[in-house]
C-alpha cells in the first residue's frame, strides 16, 4: 500500500511540495521554517508553510495552512501528510495542527522529513493523538 513505509516513491510529490513551501515560509520570529504537504484524494497535492505574526500567536503553522487551502479548494479528503523542517531530527506537527488534522483524517500517515539530513519518520495521527476528541465526540 502507498505511504506504508517511509521510502515509499510515493511520498516523493509530497516531499517536493512540502520543500517548495517550506522556501515560502514567513518565520521571521523563529527562523524556523516548516512546510507541510496533503495527499487529497482526488489525486492532487495540497501544500502549506508557516506564517508568522507580530503578534506571536497570530502565527499559522504549515500543517493548518494547508489544511484550510486544501478544504478552501474543496477538497476534505487526505490520505498522507508530510511535514519537512530543518531540525536534524524530524520534527513532529503541534497539537493544535494534531487537532485539526483529526477532524478529516484520524489515520494519516504522516511523514516528518529533515530537509538537512534527509532523516525520516513514518507516524500515524492516531498514534501521535490518542484519545483524540473529533466530530464524533459531540454526540450527546
Ligand atoms: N510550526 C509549524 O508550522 N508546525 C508545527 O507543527 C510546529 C510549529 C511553526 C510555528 C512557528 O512559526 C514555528 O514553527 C516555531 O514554532
Amino acid at each position: 500500500m502507498p505511504y506504508d513505509s517511509a521510502d515509499d516513491p510515493a511520498w516523493n510529490p509530497l516531499i517536493d511540495a512540502a520543500r517548495a513551501a517550506m522556501a515560502n515560509a514567513y518565520a521571521p520570529y523563529s527562523s524556523y521554517a516548516v512546510g507541510a504537504a496533503l495527499a487529497c484524494g482526488d489525486g492532487s497535492v495540497v501544500a502549506g508553510c508557516n506564517v508568522e505574526n507580530a503578534s506571536y500567536g497570530g502565527t499559522i503553522c504549515a500543517e493548518r495552512g494547508a489544511v484550510s487551502a486544501a478544504v478552501a479548494s474543496g477538497r476534505r479528503i487526505y490520505d498522507a501528510c508530510v511535514v519537512m523542517t530543518r531540525a536534524a531530527e524530524p520534527a513532529y506537527p503541534c497539537g493544535l495542527c494534531r487537532q485539526t488534522l483529526n477532524e478529516f483524517a484520524p489515520r494519516l500517515p504522516i511523514l516528518l522529513v529533515s530537509q538537512t539530513t534527509g532523516a525520516r519518520r513514518l507516524v500515524r495521527l492516531d498514534e501521535i493523538l490518542p484519545g483524540a476528541f473529533g466530530p464524533a465526540s459531540l454526540k450527546l
